[in-house]
C-alpha cells in the first residue's frame, strides 16, 4: 500500500531538533523586537532583550503574551510585518469584546499548509484519500486550515463547512470521502442524521476522522470509533498561534498529539506562579498550562502566549518531537461547584460508562439560594426513552458516580434524544447562568 513519507525532521535527533529550536528563537525573539512596538515596549519593560537567549532555558526570561495584549493591539496592532504583506486574516470570534484578529504572510500560509499536511498525514491519510472538511469556513482557522493543509497532501477536498448535517450525510455518501475533519461533537450530530435517514454510521467509506478544536476524552474516542468503525485522531491548535495543526496525534501510537516542535516551541507553566515546571526526558512534566512560542511565523510572531489549556508534555513516542497530553479542560471552562473543581470532561468519561445514555450532554450552573447548583443534562442513547428504567438508572449511576469519584453533587437529568442544541463546530459544554437574573 503506498504511504506518504516523512519530513527529515521527522526524523531527526532530538538534539538537531533542540538546536534548530534555539536558531529559530533567537531569530523569532529579534524579528519581535525590531518590528513589533508591542513586543518591543513589553521586552524593554522586562528588562530583556533578544541576545539575553542564548539557551533555550533562557526563553523563561522573557515577558507572556496573553489574548489581553492582542485585543489591546486590535486589530493589527502586532503584527511585525506591514499589513500590506499579509495574504490572510483571521479571528477568533471570542465569547466577549473584541475579537482576537491574526495575520499571515505567503510564508506563514505555506508553513501551516505544510504542518497541516503533515498532521493530516501522522493521522494516517494516504495517496488518494478524498477529505471531506466540516469545520466552519471563514474567520475561524478550522476550514481553511485543514483545506489547505489537504491540498498541500495533495488529496481530494471536499470544502463543505459546518452545518447543513442533511447535506453533510448525502455527500459522505454520494462522493465517498475517506477522512472526515470535524469537531468530535459535530460528528456525533452526523451520526445521528446518518442512523436518522436509516444508514448505518459504520458503513459509510469513512476510515479516519480528525477531531479537534474542543476537548474530548479518549472514551469519546472510543465511543466515536466504535460507533462509526473508524479511526479517530485528535488535532490540536488556537488561532493566535497558527490554527489547526499546532500539534497532532500520530496514527502509530494515538498518545496525545505530538507538537509540531520544529515550528513552535513548547513550555508547561505554573497558572497562578507562571514559573516553568521542569521538564524530565522520562516522564515529561507535572500538568500545568500550556505555553507557546512560535519559532518561524512572520507577521505575527508570538512569544511565551498563555494558553490556558491545561495539559502536561511528555516525551516524543512515533516522533523526536514531544507529545502533550490530550487536552480534557480549559481554565476557562473549569467548573467551580460549592468549591470542587470539575471540568466537563470529568463527567463526560462518566457518562460515556453508561450504554443507556449518548454523549450529548450540557452542563448548566445555576444558583439554589446562595449555592451553586450544578445540573447535568444527558440525552438517551440511540433507540431509548428517557422515561425508560434504564434511562432513569443510568443517570442515577452518572450522579452517584460524580459525587464518588469528583466529590460533587449534582442533578443529572435524562432528556429524549435532540433535547440538547447541537453545535455545528465547538460545542457549549458549560451554561453559567448563575449570574442571570
Ligand atoms: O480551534 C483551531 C482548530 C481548528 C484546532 C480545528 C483543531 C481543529 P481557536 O478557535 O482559536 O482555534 O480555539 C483554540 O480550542 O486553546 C483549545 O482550548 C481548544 N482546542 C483546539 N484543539 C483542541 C483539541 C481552533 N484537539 C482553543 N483538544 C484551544 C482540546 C482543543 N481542545
Amino acid at each position: 500500500m503506498k504511504t506518504f513519507p516523512l519530513e527529515p525532521i521527522e526524523k531527526a535527533s532530538v538534539a538537531e531538533l533542540r538546536a534548530l529550536q534555539l536558531k529559530r528563537l533567537q531569530a523569532t525573539l529579534i524579528h519581535a523586537y525590531l518590528h513589533s512596538p508591542v513586543y518591543r515596549a513589553k521586552f524593554d519593560a522586562a528588562g530583556v532583550l533578544p541576545s539575553d537567549c542564548n539557551s533555550l532555558e533562557d526563553l523563561a526570561k522573557f515577558p507572556f503574551t496573553t489574548k489581553a495584549d492582542l485585543r489591546d493591539a486590535y486589530p493589527f496592532g502586532m503584527f511585525a510585518v506591514p499589513r500590506e504583506r499579509c495574504v490572510r486574516i483571521h479571528a477568533s470570534s471570542g465569547t466577549t469584546g473584541k475579537p482576537t484578529v491574526v495575520g499571515y504572510t505567503q510564508n506563514d500560509i505555506d508553513t501551516w499548509s505544510n504542518l497541516v499536511a503533515r498532521s493530516i498525514r501522522a493521522s494516517g491519510a494516504r495517496p488518494g484519500d478524498m477529505v471531506h472538511v466540516s469545520y466552519g469556513y471563514g474567520l475561524f482557522t478550522g476550514g481553511l486550515g485543514g483545506h489547505y493543509g489537504a491540498e498541500k497532501l495533495g488529496l481530494t477536498v471536499v470544502p463543505f463547512g459546518g452545518g447543513q448535517t442533511e447535506r453533510q450525510v448525502q455527500l459522505i455518501m454520494d462522493f465517498k470521502p475517506t477522512i472526515i475533519m470535524v469537531t468530535p461533537s459535530y460528528m456525533l450530530a452526523i451520526a445521528d442524521e446518518l442512523e436518522r435517514q436509516g444508514i448505518d454510521p459504520r458503513s459509510t467509506s469513512l476510515r479516519i476522522g480528525i477531531f479537534g478544536a474542543e476537548p474530548w476524552t479518549n472514551d469519546m474516542r472510543l465511543s466515536i470509533e466504535q460507533r462509526l468503525n473508524i479511526s479517530a485522531v485528535d488535532i490540536y491548535g488556537l488561532s493566535e498561534v497558527m490554527g489547526p495543526g499546532v500539534a497532532n496525534e500520530c496514527a502509530e501510537t494515538k498518545d496525545g498529539p505530538t507538537i509540531w516542535e520544529d515550528h513552535f516551541y513548547p513550555e508547561i507553566i505554573h497558572p497562578d506562579t507562571g514559573e516553568v515546571l521542569p521538564y524530565d526526558p522520562a516522564k515529561g512534566t507535572e500538568q500545568g498550562e500550556l505555553v507557546f512560542t512560535s519559532l518561524t511565523k512572520e507577521a505575527l510572531p508570538i512569544i511565551r502566549y498563555r494558553t490556558r489549556d491545561l495539559t502536561k508534555l511528555l516525551p516524543g513516542t512515533a516522533r523526536p518531537m514531544r507529545r502533550m497530553q490530550k487536552i480534557t479542560g480549559r481554565s476557562d471552562d473549569m467548573m467551580i461547584v460549592r468549591g470542587v473543581n470539575v471540568f466537563p470532561s470529568q463527567i463526560e468519561e462518566l457518562i460515556l460508562k453508561q450504554p443507556a445514555l449518548s454523549a450529548h450532554y450540557q452542563c448548566v450552573l445555576a444558583k439554589d439560594g446562595p449555592m451553586d447548583a450544578l445540573t447535568v443534562k444527558v440525552e438517551v442513547a440511540a433507540g431509548g426513552v428517557a422515561s425508560s428504567a434504564a434511562a432513569k438508572a443510568a443517570g442515577q449511576a452518572v450522579q452517584h458516580a460524580m459525587k464518588t469519584y469528583i466529590g460533587t453533587s449534582a442533578h443529572v437529568q435524562v432528556l429524549d434524544i435532540g433535547s440538547i442544541e447541537r453545535s455545528m463546530g465547538k460545542a457549549k459544554r458549560v451554561l453559567d447562568l448563575r449570574n442571570t437574573p
